[in-house]
């Protein structure tokens, strides 16, 4: 099982002494509000198990839903991970092993939790054009499907799924079965299903405070849906899994409405950097939804990534990826950051042409 579940997922190595442009982060981290409060954690706050009603109440304002549809995890990895357990689990004597589908390319996480759970992975592959592949995902749906995996805007491409395919998913899938909607990075393309939930409720949608909230290394995330749909989600993780920390954190972060605003104006305009440079290097690239762009740089990707590390500019290979053969991933943050990291990669190709 261990070798098994090692081919799912490789944690990046851990490297934090240069420009972190290779896990979709933030690059100019949380709002300065966030540090402000957590300094005023007090030392009772510290002794006592968390409170959740206010952050919960302030989650569900901001994604427009009622408290009970929204449940706060340790991430959005701990998310996927309880929806997994929920709805993945094979039950005693049922002989059915429950199915995930997972369209590709796509977060590793899915495989890997898909696997951890006992469920089967049914891989979906990808158009050449990275747009979603409704038809065959519809195809790939059996009577054992419990869950299908959306991720939209999708990791690593940036390219959306049109909200009708979900809403075709939703009407196609057993009854027993889930949509899990994978929003990771829906601030970034100003779209969400969330609103479509109450006609929908076999749709679960997952959302992270890690990306555009830049709250990666505090753990905060949300599953939000249906409470019928969301509550086997909440029982399969442990009950205080949301530190004081992280609860304290959200809630000065979601005040600060101007600093996640002043941020999106970034990355947009550092996307535009990124294309920029791509169509100046002729390298193709997919345009994103999301806060960072896929490059397809060739058969030189590892060198191309390699020469990146040594100056200093940490991006990822995402070359063994379905559909992503020779390609790289660039964070597109703060702008500053965004053209150090477009001057190496520049260097890089005009080095190995
Ligand atoms: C598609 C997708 N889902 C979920 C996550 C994990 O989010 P979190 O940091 O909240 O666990 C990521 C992180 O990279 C992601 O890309």
């Amino acid at each position: 099982m261990t070798d098994q579940l090692k081919s799912h997922y490789e944690k990046p190595a851990e490297m934090y002494d240069g420009l972190r442009l290779h896990q979709n982060e933030n690059t100019a981290g949380c709002s300065p509000r966030v540090l402000e409060a957590l300094r005023g954690i007090t030392r009772e706050n510290m002794g006592f198990y968390p409170p959740y009603s206010a952050v919960t109440d302030a989650a569900a304002r901001y994604f427009g839903v009622a408290a009970d549809h929204v449940a706060l995890v340790n991430g959005l990895d701990e998310g996927i991970m309880g929806a997994c357990i929920a709805y993945l689990r094979p039950s005693a004597g049922s002989g059915v092993v429950p199915e995930a589908v997972v369209p590709e390319p796509a977060f590793e996480i899915f495989r890997f939790d898909t696997a951890v759970a006992g469920g089967r992975l049914v891989q979906v592959m990808p158009r050449p054009d990275f747009t979603f592949a409704l038809d065959e995902v519809l195809a790939a749906i059996t009577a054992a499907t419990r869950i299908v995996f959306v991720t939209n805007p999708n990791n690593p491409t940036g390219v959306s799924a049109p909200l009708d395919a979900i809403r075709t998913l939703a009407r196609r899938i057993p009854k027993e079965a889930i949509v899990f909607v994978d929003e990771a990075y829906a601030e970034f393309a100003g779209r969400s299903f969330i609103p479509e939930l109450p006609a929908f409720p076999n749709v679960v949608v997952g959302r992270t405070f890690s990306k555009a909230f830049g709250l990666a290394a505090i753990r905060i995330g949300a599953v939000i849906g249906a409470p019928d749909t969301i509550d086997p989600i909440r029982f399969a993780i442990p009950v205080y899994s949301v530190n004081i920390a992280a609860v304290v954190a959200l809630q000065a972060a979601l005040e600060d409405t101007e600093y996640l605003a002043a941020y999106l104006r970034q990355v947009k305009e550092s996307k535009a950097l990124v294309y920029a440079a791509c169509d100046r290097l002729e390298v193709k690239y997919w345009p994103s939804d999301a806060n960072f762009v896929l490059i397809r740089v060739g058969s030189r990707v590892a060198d191309v990534v390699e020469f990146a590390k040594s100056r200093g500019i940490f991006l990822r290979n995402r070359s063994s990826e379905p559909g992503c053969e020779g390609c790289l991933r660039f964070a597109a943050g703060v702008v500053e950051h965004t053209r150090r990291g477009l001057a190496v990669l520049e260097e890089a190709l005009c080095a190995e042409r």
